[in-house]
């Protein structure tokens, strides 16, 4: 008998191509999971498919209610069934909320938090048609903390929590979980390209050195992959609505 996690259950990664999502699509098809790759770039969601045992690509914008409803009808098609929705997708833009445009905050909303509500609006009937499921959104500590520059963001992550509450709430009684995850810096892509503006426009000298101080260390997209794999996996059969912070303790501690 197999004693993999997630042994054959069909899972959709979105913003899979790089990145935290590709960490989690490759940690599900670890755990024997056949997953749905999902990115906006559908050459980056394809090549990370090539790399793993029953997976597929697919590409999507979270942001299109159309193509949000095929990346689930895809998966079902394809295998029958959906058991597990990871809407992973999001961006930064940096900027004091005071001279944020609206364009520049509809750009982030509409991908951390109008994605979000598309993934679990689409992916919750295919989930209740299974039998159950789990659904692991990505928030962030930055919606229960400030972060100078991020408002937008951070107030799409705090979004993305209440959106886990309460589709928790609501798809319990079919047996599905809908749980957060909310990471501190993990060094990705994300953080890389953004480092010198947060330098530049906070007047910090060495955004790494304020990471080391603040949480000790970068946090590692594997350790975001061992959470989504326990949130996924009945493992977790007892957590629901809740909010995972990753954060090296950061969160938690004035000084
Ligand atoms: N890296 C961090 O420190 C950190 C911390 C907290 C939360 N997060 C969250 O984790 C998730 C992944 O972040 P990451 O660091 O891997 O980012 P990343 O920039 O490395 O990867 C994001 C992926 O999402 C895809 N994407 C962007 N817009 C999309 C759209 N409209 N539709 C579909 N795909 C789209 C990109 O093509 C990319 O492959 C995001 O939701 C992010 O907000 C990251």
């Amino acid at each position: 008998m197999s004693t993999k996690l997630l042994q054959d259950k069909v899972a959709i990664v979105t913003g899979a191509g790089r990145g935290l999502g590709e960490a989690i699509a490759r940690a599900y098809a670890d755990e024997g999971a056949k997953v749905i790759v999902s990115d906006i770039d559908a050459a980056a969601a394809q090549r990370v498919a090539d790399s793993l045992p029953g997976a597929s690509a697919v590409a999507c914008d979270v942001r299109v209610p159309e193509q949000v409803e095929a990346l689930v009808a895809a998966a079902v098609k394809q295998h029958g069934r959906l058991d597990i929705m990871v809407p992973n997708a999001g961006v930064a833009t940096l900027s004091p909320l005071a001279a944020t445009s609206y364009e520049q905050w509809r750009e982030v909303t509409s991908v951390n938090l109008d994605g979000v509500f598309l993934c679990i609006r689409y992916a919750a009937p295919a989930l209740v048609a299974a039998g159950g499921g789990a659904i692991i959104t990505m928030a962030s500590v930055t919606a229960k903390a400030a972060c100078a520059l991020i408002g937008s963001y951070a107030a799409a992550k705090a979004g993305v929590v209440s959106l886990t509450q309460t589709a928790a709430t609501e798809l319990r009684a079919h047996n599905i979980r809908v749980n957060a995850i909310l990471p501190a810096f993990i060094e990705t892509d994300l953080v890389k390209a953004h480092k010198k503006e947060f330098e530049q426009m906070l007047g910090i000298p060495d955004f790494d050195a304020v990471v080391a101080q603040r949480q000790g260390r970068y946090g590692t997209a594997a350790e975001v992959a061992n959470l989504a794999v326990f949130l996924a996996s009945g493992r977790s059969s007892f957590s629901n609505g809740s909010g995972f912070v990753l954060d090296g303790g950061v969160s938690s501690s004035l000084l």
